[in-house]
């Protein structure tokens, strides 16, 4: 079985596929973390795109756990995607169709006859389109960069709330106007705006959808 979880940055995508995927015991795969590994890789060996895309078949990304740690040919870089620095890559990165199916191909033989709970801007759209369960989880700008600005806080990272929020808006601009796998709603895909709902019932409201698909 398939579920995947579309949304712009900062909607709880995560959190909330992370918590489905324990309580349900499936597969958590963290798309969104993959074009980060890349874009890791590219400011690390100070290349441009085209550099990066030439250096594909030499990259190594392993998943360890579930998604809990990520190495990039050997070496753990989990602590380090979630600079602002790796994020506004990443969303450069994620425009490129080369880039895209190399992600896709490691997501998809990662999955193969899983359980599995996906999260990212095109999972259902493009990686499953015939998944069991399609959710679009959304939430205004100011609530996701409120979100964002606590998680940097806790992982130490310290940044100004007013550049955080315009560089949200940059990157919902270019995932969803990009060419290739823009950001949109799946068809099929149950809507839901986490604005003013609290993660608990957000998730409840999830579980339930997904309990009632199940049997
Ligand atoms: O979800 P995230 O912020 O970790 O994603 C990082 C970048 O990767 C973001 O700019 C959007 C892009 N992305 C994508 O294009 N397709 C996905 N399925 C997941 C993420």
């Amino acid at each position: 079985m398939i579920i995947t979880i579309d949304g712009p940055a900062g909607a709880g995508k995560s959190t909330l596929a992370k918590k489905l995927a324990k309580e349900l015991n499936f597969i958590f795969i963290n798309s969104g973390a993959l074009y980060r590994a890349l874009a890791y890789y590219l400011i690390e060996n100070n290349l441009n795109l085209e550099s990066l895309i030439s250096n594909l078949p030499n990259i190594k990304i392993e998943i360890k756990g579930n998604f809990e740690k990520i190495y990039l040919n050997g070496k753990d870089i989990t602590e380090s995607l979630y600079t602002p620095e790796v994020s506004k890559k990443a969303s450069l990165v994620a425009q490129n169709e080369n880039i895209r199916n190399f992600v896709n191909d490691i997501i998809r033989k990662f999955s193969k006859d899983k359980n599995v709970i996906i999260e990212g801007r095109d999972t259902g759209s493009v990686i499953f389109p015939n998944a069991d369960i399609k959710f679009y989880l959304d939430a205004s700008v100011e609530v996701r960069a409120q979100r964002r600005y606590k998680d940097l806080k806790n992982k130490g990272i310290e940044i100004d709330f007013e550049t955080l929020k315009k560089e949200i808006e940059k990157r919902d601009f270019e995932d969803k106007n990009r060419k290739i796998a823009p950001l949109i709603i799946p068809k099929d895909a149950i809507y839901i705006d986490t604005s003013f709902l609290s993660f608990e019932e957000v998730y409840k409201k999830v579980k339930e959808i997904i309990k009632n698909k199940m049997s």
